[in-house]
């Protein structure tokens, strides 16, 4: 039976590199369609026609110069289509969102590790958009080496993933520093060693979510 929800769900997944956000959102999404409900699950960036091309730019055209400012606008410009095209319509039809990574990333990579000033990078993202915050952020917690390490042994390295080890530990800080500041929407879960455990812990969370709002 089709499940309803009162108002459209957006639940983002956050965490350093390797940290398994994907993975266990796609789970979490197969699981939640095969129960009834209407889910999509989407990524940042490059979920769009537009997105897929500033993706590209941002993470693999490393001959492509870029500096700290255009590399914030990008990934905003990235975000500013995906939810016009993607998440508006989503929420609007009172779907279930999943989506890996969303703003909380861009506060943690570009404004507390790369060192953007963070009111310039909250503005720009308030003007993407356009107020849309997550209801709920998973933010799956892994020490930086750890999941660099395991970044690597699953793909070549991007842009990112090149960068060093001290920028990798401050945007772990960094998305900490974030989740303590609001522990209502952002629950921390250290990734543990068994997968299935880290899946029960995000599945619990994100089933607490979905309650609040079902249509009984
Ligand atoms: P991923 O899709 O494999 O997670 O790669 C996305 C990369 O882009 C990852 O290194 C995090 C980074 N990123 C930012 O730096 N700022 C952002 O706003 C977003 C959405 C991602």
């Amino acid at each position: 039976m089709a499940e309803k929800l009162k108002k459209g769900l957006f639940i983002t997944f956050e965490g350093p590199e390797g940290s398994g956000k994907s993975t266990h959102s796609r789970r979490l999404s197969e699981e939640l369609k095969r129960e009834g409900y209407d889910v999509i699950h989407t990524a940042e960036p490059g979920s769009t026609p537009l997105g897929k091309k500033i993706r590209d730019i941002l993470l693999e055209k490393e001959d492509v110069r870029l500096g700290g400012l255009a590399e914030l606008l990008l990934f905003e410009a990235d975000r500013a289509q995906h939810v016009e095209e993607v998440i508006r319509p989503a929420l609007d039809g009172g779907e279930i969102i999943l989506c890996d990574r969303f703003n909380t990333a861009t506060f943690a990579y570009q404004g507390y590790a790369l060192g953007m000033d963070m009111d310039l990078v909250e503005t720009v993202d308030r003007a993407a958009t356009g107020g849309i915050r997550p209801d709920l952020v998973i933010l799956l917690d892994v020490e930086a080496g750890t999941g660099l390490a395991r970044a690597a042994a699953a793909h070549s390295k991007d842009r990112m993933e090149k960068r060093s080890h001290e920028f990798h530990e401050k945007v772990r800080k960094g998305y900490l520093a974030i989740a303590g500041k609001d522990p209502e929407r952002f629950k921390v879960i250290k990734v543990r060693e068994e997968i299935d455990e880290t899946y029960r812990l995000v599945k619990e969370q994100v089933k607490g979510a979905i309650e609040k709002y079902r249509v009984r």
